[in-house]
This record gives structure tokens, sequence and C-alpha cells, in this order.
């Protein structure tokens, strides 16, 4: 690299160089300081490594515009560092051309407060998250008297069963994954919203194409989603959304392949698909529905144990035995 552009490193300042393709090509002592990155860790990745989802997208569209236009930019990013931890500072990007060759270099200087800006912790996320997506499932579900308690049981449930899981099996899954697998239960029938009435409660034994309709919640449930999120366009959705989907998706997949939309086998199925099935089976026996009996929670359990392998997966089903609130 030109010497010219080496000066830059020796800023006080955290400065990275990229190329015009953002890959990141050289980094300072104070940005490996900062970053908690060696630079032999990062050189060569994008410059987009440290991305977090508390800088908004609309950021790096103007930041892109700027500096692919030739001129300097200068904002706010939010990023990772390698802890995880967030690192919040003010940025500008030169963009410099050198025999030919375009080059961006970025000189961060840390935010010690955010007076104002974008950032909201993770716990204040969390909590806006799971008051939309509760609004939005019971919003979907009104025609349902029932369905307002249903939906909160099978978050609760749903809830205590991944942290048991979690925890059973050593399995070291994030707590954001943890949090967003609750929050996200709480949509799993969120498409019985465009199911005629007449076969959603239709108390007796259902037509086969009656079943067929009913099936369709799943698909539908993914398509009301996909349009709300679509319309809401925020990066910070984006994991919360996927997760919402393979749990609205697949809720009906059976461990043994033959469930429904997708027959999907075993851990084809994602894992909060596969907890929220058996959450969601639960609550449904020991409920008194149109078309039947309320189940006392043993006998339930005695179902849930003998499907194990069959409609469930076998350590979920075992991780549910094990927590010691499940009677209602
Ligand atoms: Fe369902
Ligand atoms: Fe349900």
């Amino acid at each position: 690299m030109n010497s010219q552009l080496r000066t830059f490193l020796s800023l006080a300042d955290a400065v990275i160089i990229t190329d015009e393709e953002h890959t990141i090509l050289a980094v300072n002592a104070a940005y490996e300081t900062i970053t908690g990155y060696a630079s032999d860790q990062i050189i060569g990745k994008g410059a987009g490594v440290l991305r977090s989802p508390y800088t908004p997208a609309s950021t790096y569209k103007s930041m892109k515009e700027a500096i692919h236009s030739g001129s300097s930019w200068s904002g706010v990013f939010t990023n990772h560092k390698r802890n995880r931890e967030l690192w919040h500072s003010s940025i500008t990007i030169t963009p410099f051309e050198m025999e030919g060759t375009t080059y961006f270099v970025g000189m961060f200087r840390e935010l010690e407060q955010l007076d104002r800006g974008y950032y909201l912790d993770d716990e204040r996320v969390g909590q806006i998250q799971g008051s939309l997506l509760k609004v939005l499932a019971i919003s979907c579900e009104i025609r349902d008297p029932g369905i307002e308690s249903h939906l909160l049981r099978v978050q609760n449930l749903t809830e205590q069963l991944v942290r048991k899981h979690n925890d059973r099996l050593g399995l070291k899954l994030r707590p954001s994954y943890l949090s967003r697998i609750a929050h996200s239960s709480i949509l799993h029938d969120i498409g019985k919203s465009s199911i005629p009435e007449g076969i959603l409660y239709k108390p007796g034994p259902l037509a086969d194409y009656e079943r067929k309709i009913i099936e369709m919640h799943t698909l539908i449930g993914v398509d009301i989603v996909d349009k709300i999120y679509a319309e809401l366009d925020d990066e910070l959705f984006e994991s919360e959304l996927a997760t919402a989907k393979n749990i609205i998706l697949h809720h009906h997949e059976r461990w043994d392949g033959t469930g429904y939309p997708h027959r999907l086998q075993g851990d084809q199925i994602p894992l909060e698909a596969r907890i929220v099935s058996v959450v969601d089976v639960f609550d449904a026996l020991t409920t008194k529905r149109p078309y039947k009996e309320k189940w006392d929670a043993e006998t339930a359990l005695r179902y849930l144990t003998e499907q194990k392998g069959k409609q469930f997966d076998p350590e979920i089903v075992d991780s549910f035995l094990a927590m010691n609130t499940v009677v209602k």
C-alpha cells in the first residue's frame, strides 16, 4: 500500500482503510485496541464485519452514495466489538484516488455518550419487539375468545422450555435467540386469521378439504408476516423475522416427517418450530376446544411421551418433562 495512505494509520483515532469493494486492507493500532480484533483477523474481510442492527440501513445507504460519488461522508455508527459489546462512534470516511485505484479511509471517533441517536439497548429492543408481536398476534386472532390466554400460555411455556432445553443439553444458544423464540412463538397461528370461521371452529370431524384449508394457515401466516416486515423495512427486525417465519411455517411438522406443510424430518425442522410444536400441542390438549374436552396435565404429558420420535423431537419432550411448572 502507498506510503501516503500508511500515514493515516499513525493517527491516534481508530483508522480503517478499505478498497473500493469495502474489503479491509489495513487498520491501525487504535482500531485494534478499541474493537479487540488484531489486524490479521480482519484484513481481507468486508468492512461490514462489525456491523450491528443498531445502525439504521439509511445510514449505510447515505454513506455508500456519498463515498462512491467521490465525496467524504460523516455519520454515526453503532458497531459490535469482537466481544459483542456495542461501540458507538462518529466516523468520517473519505475516498482517495491513488494511481488509478480508489481507497476509502475511515476515521472513528468514539462517542462516550450519545445524546441523541438510534441506540436502544438489547432489553429495550426486546420489549418493544415483544409488545408489537403480541398486539399483532392477538389482533389477528381476535375472533377466537380463548386465543389470548392460549397465546400467552404458549409464550410462557416456550420461554421456559427453550431455557431448560438449552441448559439441559448445554447448547450455549445466544440469550437473544432464546428470547426471540419466546417472542415469536406468539405468532405461530397468525395465519388462522384468514381461515373461514365455519371451518376453524367447526365442532366434530373435518372433511378432507376442510383440513387442507386449515393446513393453509402455516403458509398464509408467513405471507402475513412478510407483508408486515416489508412495511417495517427495518434491520432491527430481521432476525426476529427469520425466527417467526420458521415457527409459523413449521410448527405442524412432525419429527417423523409426516407433518405439514413441507414434511420436514428430524432436525431439518428448525429448533424453534420443534419447541413451539410441543408447547402448542400440550396447551391444546389441556384446554377445552369446541371439538374436544380438556385433558388433565398428566394425560397430556403421557401423550407427549408416547409421541417421542414420532410427532416430537424426543430431546425436547425430555426437556419439557424436566420442567416442573407445566401443570396449570
Ligand atoms: Fe397452528
Ligand atoms: Fe396454537
